[in-house]
C-alpha cells in the first residue's frame, strides 16, 4: 500500500519522526520512503535444514554469501514491520514505547540498507560489528513493546493488540535468528579450530552448526533448566520446600533445535511451575510434590508433558493467559515491566550483549550456555512479568511446534510442549515459509 493512499498510514506517518522524501522520479509533493521501495521486496524464509546445511562446509565463499543474505534480508524484512506500525491508527503509534521501538526499527532499517554488497572477510568482519550493535541496541525492544501494548489496551482491541505483538515478536526472532547463524558462522571460520584450507571441512560430529546444536537431549535440556529454576527459588525464598522434578519416558529423545530457545521455553514453564507448587505448599509441613516431565517421541515429534501440582491456575487469569495485555493484573505488570530497561529473551542474546570467548568448540558453547542462562534466569521471581507463557508460545510455534495448558482446577497443570523434529527431510520450506516470513 502507498503511503498517501491511506489517510489512516498518512496520519501516522507524518508523526514519525525519519521519513524521506524522493528527489528525483517522483514529483516533489509525494513522500515516497525508502520503506516503500524495500517493502516491495518479498522475504526470503529460511529452515533449520537450510541454516544447519549452509553451515555445514564452511567456506569463505558461503561466508560471504551468508553475509550477504543477511544484509539484504534484515532491512526487507524491517521494512516490512515498519509499515505495520506506520499503519496503527495514530493513538497507538503515539505511544512513547511504541514510538521508540519504530525509531529503533528505523535507525537499524537505515543502517543496514545502505551496507555495500560484502565482497571480502574484513567486509564480513566490519559487517558483523553492525550486527552486534544492532543485536545490543534492540534489547529494549520487548519490555518496551510490553509497555505500549498494556498502555494501549484502552485505545485499540486487545486482540489486534495482541496479533501485533506476536507478529513484531515472531519476526524479531527470525532476524535475529538469521543474525546470530551469520555471526556464530563467522565466529566458526575465525576460531583457531577451523582450518580455511583444509579440504575436507565437513565434521559430520559436529554437534552445533552456527546457533542450531544438532544434538538436543529433551532430557538433558529440563534436568538443567529445572535446576536452574531450582537454584533461583532456593536463594531468593525463605521456604526449603522445593519441588523436586523427574523425567520419563522417552529419555534418549534427541533433535537438532536452537538449543537457547527450547531453554528458553522449557525454563519458563518449570518456573511457573516451581512457583505455583512452592506458594500453594508454603507453610505445609508435607513435602511438595514433584514436578513429574513426561517425553514422548514420535517420527516427527517430540512431547513434552510438564506436569505440576501447584493448584491450578487462577480462574480469573485463564482468558488472559495467553495474552500480552493481562486484564486484572495489567497495573501491576506494567509497574514490573518499568522495572526491567532491558531484556534479552535468549540466551543468544545475552551472548551478544557479552564478548564471546572461545577456549574450544564444545567448550566456550558449554560455558556460554551455563553461564547465560545462569543470568536471564536470575530475574527475582517475584517480578512477574506476564510474559514467560505468550512468549514461549511465540518461540514453540517460530519451529512450528505447539504449546498448550490444561488447568486443572484446585490440583495442577499440565504444559503440553510439542517440538517438531526439525533440520530432517520432513522440514519443508513451504511449510515454514508462513512462519518465518515475517
Ligand atoms: N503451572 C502453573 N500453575 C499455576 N499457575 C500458573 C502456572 N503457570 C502459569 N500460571 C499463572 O499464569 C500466570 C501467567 O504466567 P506467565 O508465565 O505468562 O507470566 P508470569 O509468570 O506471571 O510472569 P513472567 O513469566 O513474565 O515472569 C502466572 O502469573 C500464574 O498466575
Ligand atoms: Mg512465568
Amino acid at each position: 500500500m502507498r503511503l498517501n493512499s491511506s489517510p489512516r498510514s498518512w496520519k501516522s506517518i507524518q508523526s514519525l519522526p525519519t521519513r524521506l522524501y524522493s528527489r528525483s522520479h517522483s514529483p516533489p509533493w509525494r513522500p515516497v520512503s525508502a520503506v516503500d521501495e524495500w517493502v516491495e521486496r518479498a522475504i526470503r524464509p529460511i529452515s533449520l535444514r537450510q541454516l544447519t546445511f549452509f553451515g555445514r562446509t564452511l567456506t569463505e565463499p558461503r561466508l560471504i554469501s551468508s553475509a550477504n543474505y543477511v544484509r539484504t534480508e534484515l532491512p526487507t524484512r524491517l521494512a516490512h514491520r515498519l509499515r505495520d506500525i506506520q499503519q496503527l491508527p495514530y493513538v497507538v503509534v503515539a505511544n512513547p514505547h511504541l514510538t521508540l521501538v519504530y525509531q529503533l526499527y528505523y535507525k537499524a532499517f537505515e543502517k543496514a540498507r545502505v551496507v555495500p554488497e560484502i565482497k571480502s572477510l574484513e567486509d564480513n568482519d566490519r559487517f558483523c560489528e553492525i550486527l552486534k550493535e544492532m543485536l545490543r541496541e534492540h534489547l529494549v525492544v520487548i519490555p518496551n513493546l510490553a509497555m505500549g501494548v498494556l498502555e494501549c489496551r484502552n485505545l485499540a482491541p486487545a486482540d489486534e493488540m495482541d496479533r501485533l505483538m506476536n507478529t513484531l515478536l515472531r519476526a524479531r526472532i527470525s532476524r535475529r535468528v538469521i543474525a546470530e547463524q551469520h555471526l556464530a558462522l563467522t565466529e566458526t571460520f575465525n576460531s583457531p579450530w577451523h582450518f580455511p584450507d583444509s579440504h575436507d571441512r565437513t565434521d559430520m560430529n559436529a554437534d552445533f552448526v552456527g546457533e542450531v546444536f544438532l544434538k538436543c537431549k529433551a532430557k538433558e535440556v529440563v534436568e538443567r533448566c529445572g535446576k536452574v529454576a531450582q537454584d533461583l527459588m532456593r536463594k531468593t525464598s525463605e521456604s526449603t520446600q522445593i519441588p523436586a522434578i523427574t523425567v520419563q519416558g522417552h529419555t534418549d529423545a534427541t533433535f537438532p533445535y536452537i538449543l537457547s530457545h527450547l531453554e528458553y521455553i522449557i525454563g519458563e514453564l518449570l518456573r511457573n511451575s516451581v512457583q505455583a507448587v512452592m506458594e500453594k505448599y508454603q507453610g505445609s509441613t508435607q513435602p511438595p510434590p514433584p514436578i513429574q516431565v513426561l517425553v514422548c517421541e514420535t517420527p516427527q515429534h517430540v512431547i513434552m508433558r510438564i506436569s505440576d501440582q501447584g493448584g491450578g491456575i487462577p480462574r480469573e487469569i485463564l482468558p488472559y493467559l495467553w495474552s500480552f495485555s493481562k486484564g486484572p493484573r495489567t497495573q501491576t505488570r506494567l509497574e514490573n515491566l518499568g522495572r526491567v530497561p532491558a531484556m534479552a529473551a535468549t540466551m543468544q542474546e545475552l551472548q551478544v550483549s557479552h564478548e564471546r570467548k572461545y577456549a574450544g568448540q564444545n567448550s566456550s558453547f558449554l560455558s556460554y550456555h551455563e553461564g547465560s542462562l545462569d543470568t536471564l534466569t536470575s530475574r527475582p521471581p517475584d517480578l512477574r512479568l506476564g510474559m514467560g507463557l505468550p512468549m514461549s508460545r511465540v518461540y514453540a510455534e517460530y519451529w512450528a511446534g505447539s504449546l498448550e495448558l490444561h488447568s486443572l482446577e484446585g490440583y495442577g497443570v499440565d504444559a503440553f510442549l510439542q517440538i517438531s523434529k526439525l533440520g530432517n527431510k520432513n522440514e519443508q520450506v513451504t511449510t515454514r515459509a508462513a512462519i518465518d516470513a515475517v
